[in-house]
């Protein structure tokens, strides 16, 4: 039976998601994404050029792709609208490889609205949210008020956007917040309009047509597990399942159905936003990452937070995530290191534990330390060419984390890839 693979980011987002799509796509004709929104940035790099997605699947720049947006995104047309003209004028085809799902819910202006004036209210506690309406949009979802993207074709949309938007304005009422969305409703408006000349889809059914035709799928995750509204570190998470599971719930395929799971993390770790992070730095390593990864936000342009690698966390991701290959990237950002560190386990209340607790706020993180390569690693093409601690710190992740890791990325383009020829 043909099974749909799935690339996911198992940390706080931003593992390189973009990257590895493209770079996956030549193997795969049908490119899916499953959930989120415009919160995700996914860049990608090829022949001097880097464009960053939200919406749109990474694989639009391939030739004869067909790029389906899930029944589990949440899309706000203006920002849609706004990544399809900047594609357009570079000369890509969306209007012929870009396919929606109906089931597909929409962002409001109001939703956005929320969004800011919720994350102002909660003062010190905010979570740090992109603001792009994401939260709102979900609960509208799941309370059952939410407008689709099949809904847009009904004589009675603008009826039932005016009676969303009213209950907005009357939720709004609570907070003392200013706005004012007259030219973003404009905008909006125009929005819905360009998005008619794409083809709404029930996404379902296409999906598991293509799948029964023998076509090769890829879905595409965003944010990162550690992020995912069930299992990441609540609240200070997205609003949707960013798991595996989610690629099951939010493109309509049967969990029978998923074949390889690719979990990417980056050889360190970052974290955008406010919410628990053990193994932040704050001293001058955290701003050698920082400075030497270009660790800023692909949406919100907001410094990330840097840290060394936390395997805990890793092992916990892989596990509710079924991973069956590991990706890891920008291990060139450590290329310059003397030694490297990775948290093995965590210190709660003075007792060691090895696994994902509860709350991992306060937890102490406990590091093994490894000798770096010391290597500039940017330009090499094959594993043969690795120095040996980068062999063993490969092995060493290997160990720990029960999966191999099959693809290894020394740098943001395209060509910067080195798949691993190791035994399964
Ligand atoms: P995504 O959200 O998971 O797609 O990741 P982002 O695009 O938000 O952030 C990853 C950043 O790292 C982007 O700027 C990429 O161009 C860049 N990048 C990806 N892989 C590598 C790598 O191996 N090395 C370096 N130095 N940069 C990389
Ligand atoms: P990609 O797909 C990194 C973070 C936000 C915030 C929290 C909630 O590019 O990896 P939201 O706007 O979803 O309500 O914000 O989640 N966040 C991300 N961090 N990468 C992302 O996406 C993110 N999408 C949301 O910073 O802490
Ligand atoms: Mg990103």
């Amino acid at each position: 039976m043909k099974k749909i693979d799935v690339v996911l980011g198992l940390q706080w987002g931003d593992e390189g998601k973009g990257k590895v799509v493209d770079v996956l796509t030549p193997d795969y004709q049908v490119i899916a994404r499953f959930q989120g929104g415009p919160n995700a940035g996914h860049s990608l790099h090829f022949e001097g050029k880097k464009y960053v997605l939200h919406t749109i699947p990474s694989g639009i720049f391939r030739d004869g792709s067909i790029n389906i947006i899930g029944n589990g995104v949440v899309i706000d047309p203006v920002i849609l609208s706004d990544e399809i003209a900047t594609l357009e004028a570079d000369g890509v085809d969306v209007q012929s490889k870009l396919l929606i799902a109906k089931k597909a819910h929409l962002i409001l202006p109001t939703h956005r609205i929320i969004d800011a004036a919720s994350e102002a209210s909660k003062g010190k506690t905010k979570i740090g949210s992109t603001l792009k309406g994401i939260g709102p949009t979900y609960m509208d979802k799941t309370g059952r008020n939410g407008l689709r993207v099949g809904d847009i074709l009904s004589p009675a949309f603008e009826e039932r956007y005016q009676r969303l938007k009213a209950k907005h304005l009357e939720l709004l009422r609570q907070y003392d917040f200013q706005f004012d969305i007259t030219d973003y409703e404009k905008e909006w408006l125009e929005g819905i309009e360009n998005l008619k000349r794409f083809r709404f889809i029930e996404g379902e059914h296409v999906i598991n047509g293509l799948l029964d035709e023998g076509k090769a799928i890829l879905a595409e995750g965003a944010q990162g597990s550690m992020l995912d509204i069930d299992f990441g570190s609540y609240p200070f998470v997205t609003s949707s399942n960013t798991i595996c599971a989610g690629a099951c719930t939010g493109l309509g395929i049967a969990p029978n159905k998923i074949g390889e799971v690719y979990g990417i993390f980056k050889a360190y770790c970052t974290r955008v936003g406010a919410g628990p992070f053990p193994t932040e730095l704050f001293d001058k390593t955290g701003d050698q990452i920082c400075t030497l990864g270009h660790e800023f936000g692909s949406v919100t342009g907001r410094k990330r937070r840097c840290g060394w690698i936390d395997l805990v966390a890793l092992k916990y991701a892989i596990m509710v995530d079924g991973v069956t290959k590991l990706i890891m990237m920008k291990s060139d950002v450590l290329d310059s290191f003397e030694t490297i560190k990775a948290c093995v386990a965590y210190k709660v209340n003075g007792e060691e534990i090895d696994y994902f607790p509860f709350d991992i706020e306060g937890v102490e993180p406990v590091y093994v330390e490894l000798p770096g390569w010391q290597t500039d690693m940017t330009k090499m093409q094959s594993e043969d060419e690795f120095p040996e601690e980068f062999n063993a710190y490969l092995s060493f992740l290997e160990e720990q984390l029960g999966v191999p890791v099959k693809i290894v990325s020394v740098g943001p383009d395209r060509e910067q890839t080195i798949e691993r020829y190791t035994e399964e």
